[in-house]
């Protein structure tokens, strides 16, 4: 049988821990207010689905779906909006959730979506953040870890659609 373990970066006890303290942090920030959480298909699916276990208030949870990457392990300098959001969030805070920010184009592309139709608050949640490739400036409110340049894969993240199912964060080699 083939052997399928990508190297690990971030296992599975510290993404948890650390999820946890995030969620103990927007429910702090968000006291008496309640939320709507958005999560960025498809690479935060699974941070979004456990984070929001952590936060205790009230929220609405949507989907939007946007993609750069493609098959390719560099941005296309091209954010397509695959699939947009069903609710109106005007007056409301919105909660986006990223698994990363690597150029900051995906985020800088979906803030500007999202501002014109005038939420009351958008913070930005994101598991990841690479500042070594960022060429657009985004602000993290809420950051699970900073990484090295290595193209990250697992808990979410892909390469050309792979790996996605990985319980922690890998790395991806010539030999995945
Ligand atoms: C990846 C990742 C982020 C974005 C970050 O999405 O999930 O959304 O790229 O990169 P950036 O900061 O350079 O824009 P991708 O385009 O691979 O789509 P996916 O989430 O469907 O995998
Ligand atoms: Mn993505
Ligand atoms: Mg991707």
């Amino acid at each position: 049988m083939e052997l399928y373990t990508p190297e690990a970066l971030i296992g599975e006890e510290e993404i948890a821990l650390r999820i946890e303290a995030l969620g103990k942090a927007i429910t702090q920030d968000f006291e008496n207010e309640d939320l709507v959480v958005i999560c960025v298909l498809k690479g935060a699916f699974m941070f979004c689905s456990d984070l929001i276990k952590k936060i205790n208030r009230p929220l609405k949870l949507e989907f939007i779906s946007l993609s750069s990457y493609g098959d390719s392990t560099n941005s296309s300098g091209n954010v397509r909006l695959e699939m947009d959001i069903t609710a109106n969030i005007e007056g409301k805070n919105v909660i986006i959730v990223e698994d990363i920010v690597d150029t900051g184009l995906t985020i800088k592309t979906l803030m500007e979506l999202l501002s014109v139709r005038n939420p009351k608050t958008v913070k930005l949640a994101s598991l990841l953040f690479k500042p070594v490739k960022l060429k657009h400036k985004v602000n993290i409110d809420y950051l699970g870890f900073e990484i090295e340049d290595k193209f990250v894969i697992g808990y979410g993240l892909d390469y050309a659609g792979r790996y996605r199912e990985l319980p922690y964060i890998g790395i991806l080699n010539a030999g995945n």
